[in-house]
């Protein structure tokens, strides 16, 4: 491209374009001159460099000092680079690691002739004493994530601002106990803070002191979000992408899902791979990137249009973009299934028929599979859509790490999970007959470290829970603990007795649910009379629902509105273990979204029916589509 090629498309002569890109063109009109510009730039046109001399219109350069590194900006200067190139632009980069960098940056701007110079500022500034040395007529543009500079032009992005929005955003959703998780050494910390406070302040929230978190590390934030696991926090706000995926993983290792258990919301994600985030990230877009282009777009308006050139300062509002990552906190939905007891892993023989004493069989399989009542509640209910908190004790070894992954995999959130180191997970050894019955033979292991500490220390996933379901088979002291501090939370339990004790009158009038079966029954209440008999004593004794489970012949519901049978869902059994838990877990889900009583039992004798008909107890448990089939069968109510 030469000087001729831009007048034949200007329509002028070769000499009227020189005379404009000389700055001679006194005796041409404006509109002509503004016609050449627009061609010659819009065509990249450089002139030969003796005709620029120093004038920025054609090819010029602009500089661009940063106060960091440039990873942290690295938006800030796409955007930057961006519009200067869109403006034909060259833009120098320069990066500031103390003032003397500065100062020395700025010298050589200025001594090799630079048109402007955008200024990244993230502190207060004496521009007065920083552009001393600059030229007459350098132009200079600020950008900043703070309203400081007034009186200068500006490109700025409300940091402060966006945090607020986000922390409000959260607070929106009814979210209260919010953590901050920001970087420790951030050169916007104080901005992250100070929304983040301000959003707390005008909606009068008293600001947790344990909500906080400047970290050095991805290691540090994790271990904090643990910690904030542990109590009645709902959501997390964090400054950026990165520690935002920090908080899904952490959480999603203790089954912990978002936004289910906990909201989260980042700050100025734009340019993160937004796809690592299941469900998406609900963010507060600081648009580091707009605020770049904007402060080079309004330097290089400056620098074209002279001193007569019109304010061109740019403030750019923070974006709100709605992810699926915020929901209301779980305890307003109260909808929480809280689960304490027992995690062994079964080791299932197959046999004929369960040997009498003295007899000696050969077993036909031999199956491990995870169990524990605790823990197949927790899988049964959360199979079936609940939002499941497990309260329990594994061992450190290879059957703890199966049945960790085994609640995580069906979505039970495991914080509440201690790992013992020196005791063996609790194991089940499980007779099966070829009719499906059996008999168990338990070895406690971890499970006797279940104690009443450790449902106290988890108090927090208590707050809002709907149901807490209780299995016995735990230290003795624990199920009295977890059922009185039910009873005056006003959470509904589900109890399920064993065989080895009997649960005395001051216990059984704090129980919303007992669910015992045949065998339970006879050693709760000793005595020949019928099962009818035996649900009115337990009723009698302050119970205020008593369900009594029959196998095939289905259950008995005895409260003070209803005496009645109800039948069996009637399937093939394979194996009967676990039909309780099964029952017990639909019986908690259908309660909670709010069925009746008649429904819910038939919904869970159904869950029961389904999990009889194949091998082990977890694997076996219902899912929600499959019980779904049934669906006109259980809502269907009883006559009688
Ligand atoms: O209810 C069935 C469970 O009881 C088995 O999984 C076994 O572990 C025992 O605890």
């Amino acid at each position: 491209m030469t000087i001729r090629d831009i007048a034949a498309i200007a329509g002028v002569s070769p000499a009227t374009v020189s005379k404009v890109i000389n700055n001679k063109a006194d005796s041409i009109t404006e509109e002509t001159r503004e016609k050449v510009l627009r061609i010659v730039k819009e065509y990249n046109f450089k002139p030969f460099r003796k005709y620029i001399q120093n004038d920025s219109t054609f090819g010029g350069f602009v500089g661009l000092l940063l106060p960091g590194g440039t990873k942290e900006y690295s938006d800030f200067i796409s955007g930057a680079q961006a519009a200067a190139s869109a403006e034909g632009y060259s833009m120098i980069l320069c990066t500031c690691q103390s003032e003397a960098d500065r100062d020395k940056h700025l010298s050589s701007l200025f001594s090799r002739g630079a048109d402007g110079i955008a200024l990244y500022l993230d502190r207060e500034a004496d521009l007065e004493e920083m552009l001393a040395d600059a030229p007459e007529k350098l132009v200079y543009t600020v950008a900043s994530n703070r309203q400081s500079l007034a009186g200068h032009c500006m490109a700025y992005c409300d940091y402060a601002a966006a945090a607020k929005l986000a922390a409000e955003h959260l607070i929106k959703f009814g979210h209260r106990e919010i953590a901050l998780i920001g970087w420790r050494s951030h050169f916007l910390r104080e901005d992250l803070l100070a929304g983040y406070n301000e959003a707390l302040y005008d909606n009068e929230i008293i600001k947790q002191p344990n909500a906080l978190c400047l970290c050095e590390s991805l290691e540090e934030a994790s271990a904090f979000v643990r910690q904030f696991t542990y109590g009645s926090g709902t959501a997390f706000l964090c400054q950026d992408a990165r520690l935002a995926a920090c908080v899904y993983r952490t959480l999603s290792r203790y089954g912990l899902q978002v936004p289910r258990d906990y909201s989260v919301i980042g700050l100025s994600v734009h340019s993160a791979p937004l796809d690592v985030f299941e469900p998406e990230l609900t963010m507060v877009d600081v648009r580091f990137r707009d605020l770049g282009c904007s402060a080079m777009e309004a330097l290089i308006a400056r620098i074209e249009g002279g001193a007569k050139a019109p304010d061109q300062s740019r403030q750019l509002s923070p974006r709100l973009w709605q992810g699926g990552s915020v929901a209301p906190p779980l305890h307003s939905a109260g909808k929480r299934i809280v689960v304490v007891g027992s995690m062994n892993m079964d080791v299932i023989i197959h046999m004929t028929h369960i040997p009498t004493s003295g007899e000696n069989l050969q077993a036909q399989r031999l199956l491990n599979l995870p169990g524990g009542k605790g823990a197949n509640q927790g899988v049964g209910a959360a199979k079936l859509g609940g939002n499941v908190h497990a309260i329990g004790c594994l061992g450190s070894d290879q059957e703890g790490r199966l049945l960790y992954n085994s609640l995580v995999e069906n979505g039970v959130s495991t914080a509440g999970v201690r790992i013992i180191h020196e005791k063996p997970t609790g194991k089940a050894y499980i007779l099966v007959a070829e009719n499906g019955e059996s008999t168990i033979v338990r070895a406690h292991g971890a499970n006797d470290e279940l104690q009443p500490n450790v449902v106290k220390d988890n108090s927090a996933y208590f707050e809002g829970a709907r149901f807490c379901l209780i299995s016995t088979e735990i230290p003795w002291e624990t199920a009295v603990y977890t059922i009185d501090f039910c009873a005056e939370k006003g959470i509904q339990t589900i109890v399920k007795p064993t065989t080895q004790r009997a649960i005395p009158p001051e216990i059984l009038k704090k129980i919303t649910f007992l669910v015992p079966n045949e065998k339970e029954l006879e050693v709760q209440v000793k005595g020949a009379q019928s099962i009818e008999e035996k649900a009115d004593i337990l009723y009698a004794a302050g119970t205020r629902n008593v369900i009594i489970t029959l196998g095939e012949k289905g259950c008995y519901l005895r409260n003070g509105e209803l005496r009645r049978y109800f039948p069996a869902a009637g399937f093939q059994a394979v194996d009967t273990t676990g039909a309780g838990d099964a029952f017990i877990s639909a019986l908690a889900v259908y309660l909670s979204e709010d069925h009746d009583i008649l429904s819910s039992i038939q919904f869970a004798s159904y869950a029961a029916g389904l999990s009889i008909t194949r091998d082990g107890v977890q694997p076996a448990l219902a899912d929600r589509m499959a019980l779904e089939l049934y669906s006109d069968k259980f809502n269907a109510h009883p006559s009688g």
